[in-house]
Formats: C-alpha cells, sequence, structure tokens
C-alpha cells in the first residue's frame, strides 16, 4: 500500500524537479502546458503529498492496532528517522524551488540549526501513541552530529519528546552509504536485545538492509533520496 502511495508521488516529482539537477518544471515552457495548468498541477501535488503521507500513516497505526504481541519489558522498539518523517523540511525546499535546484549543504545546514522545522503532525500523533504503550522510541538520523543540539532543540520544538536514543552521524560513520549506517544502528540495538517492531522513515535507506523489523513504512519524499 505505501509503496503503491510512493511510486504516484515519484512521478508527481516531475512538478518538483529533482534534487540531483538543476532542473526545474515550472521553468520550462511548453505547447502543452500553460502557466496556469501548471499551478494546478502542482497545487494537486501539494495536497496529494499531503494526502499520501497521511494515508501512509494510517496504515502505521491500523497495523500497530492488532500487530504487535509487545512483551512490556522495556526491549520493545520503534524506529523512526527525523527529516521528513518527524520534522518537515518543506519549509526549507519551499524557498529554494522545491527541489528544483541543487542543494546546498551549507545552507540546508545552516536552516537546520534554526532548529524551526515544523513537525508532520500525524507522526507527531503516532510517535506519541506508540510512545503510550510502552514502546521504545529510536531515532536514526543521517544528518551530522554536529547538529545534535539542534536537532534535539528542534524536536522538543515540534512536540517530540521521551524517545530513548538519538543516532547521528559521526566521523567515523561518514565512509559508509547511508544504508549501511542504518542497519549498523539497527544492529547495536538488537545486540542490546530490543525488538524492532518497525520502522517509519522517507528514504529506502532507512528501511532496506538487515537487521530488518518487524514491518516497515516509507512514507513519500519526492524531493531527494539518500542512498
Ligand atoms: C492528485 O490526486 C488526484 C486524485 O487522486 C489525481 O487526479 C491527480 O492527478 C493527482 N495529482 C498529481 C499531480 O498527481
Ligand atoms: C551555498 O550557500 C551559502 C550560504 O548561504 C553561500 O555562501 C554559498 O555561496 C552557496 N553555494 C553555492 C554553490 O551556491
Amino acid at each position: 500500500m505505501a509503496r503503491n502511495l510512493v511510486l504516484i508521488l515519484a512521478l508527481t516529482s516531475l512538478c518538483i524537479g529533482l534534487a540531483a539537477a538543476d532542473w526545474n518544471i515550472l521553468s520550462k515552457k511548453s505547447k502543452n502546458r500553460d502557466a496556469s495548468s501548471l499551478k494546478i498541477y502542482c497545487e494537486s501535488w501539494r495536497i496529494n503529498y499531503t494526502a499520501d503521507s497521511e494515508r501512509a500513516m494510517e496504515e502505521v497505526r491500523l497495523h500497530v492496532s492488532s500487530c504487535c504481541a509487545l512483551q512490556g519489558d522495556g526491549k520493545d522498539a520503534w524506529i523512526f528517522d527525523v527529516d521528513d518523517t518527524l520534522l518537515s523540511t518543506i519549509p526549507y525546499y519551499k524557498k529554494h524551488g522545491f527541489g528544483g535546484e541543487k542543494l546546498n549543504a551549507t545552507s540546508f545546514e545552516a536552516w537546520m540549526k534554526q532548529s524551526k522545522a515544523p513537525a508532520l503532525d500525524h507522526a507527531l500523533k503516532f510517535f506519541h501513541e506508540i510512545k503510550d504503550k510502552g514502546v521504545k522510541i529510536f531515532l536514526i538520523s543521517s544528518r551530522s552530529e554536529t547538529l545534535r543540539s539542534a536537532t534535539v532543540e528542534n524536536l522538543f520544538n515540534a512536540g517530540y519528546h521521551g524517545w530513548s536514543g538519538l543516532t547521528l552521524r559521526g566521523l567515523e560513520d561518514d565512509f559508509m552509504k547511508v544504508q549501511q549506517y542504518k542497519s549498523e544502528a539497527r544492529r547495536a540495538l538488537t545486540k542490546e536485545g530490543f525488538r524492532i517492531w518497525g520502522i517509519v522513515g522517507d528514504q529506502w535507506s532507512s528501511v532496506e538492509g538487515l537487521p530488518g523489523a518487524g514491518r516497515t513504512f516509507k512514507l513519500p519524499n519526492s524531493m531527494y533520496y539518500l542512498s
């Protein structure tokens, strides 16, 4: 289900361009597409992104309501990504062509340091629901370790608290691909005896690889891709 939603969004990513390229459909003129139809197209992308992302979170909640034989021994765990899973980077991308411009890491980091990213409301709700069930929450992010205090402050500002771990990328992780780095972080948890019931992330690199989880959920993100 979530996968299908993602595919739909992958198609609509044409609208906002590809993060890797300095290319933006908004600046292309075409015989078949006038400005107003483009505007409608992009507006429908915006609405669909929210709807798809909410539907994916509904799936998560539905799954959790019946899935897991939680042991309540403090070893039940759930993993979240941070960016575009718990916090939205859309305000940043909105100012930068929705991915139509090549990402400027310096200005993106400066934005993250302001700790102003808003919560994705449906994720915030689920975060607290699963925490209230006694499940330990681990955040595994590909943000750099140097952004730790800004990230913690941002999470608090957005209404998140009570997680059990926040893993960020240190210098020693830099040689690894994101997927490997995230797998290693999960391996550390399973070694400590945690049962990972689920992962919610917006990147395939957050949910692929071993050790896996009871079930994984991929949220839409058509602005960027991390491998
Ligand atoms: C958004 O969803 C509607 C209804 O499902 C669909 O008709 C429309 O084409 C979608 N917009 C885009 C940009 O995919
Ligand atoms: C990236 O952003 C920084 C800070 O806003 C700016 O000084 C720099 O020139 C930008 N780099 C590129 C390649 O645009």
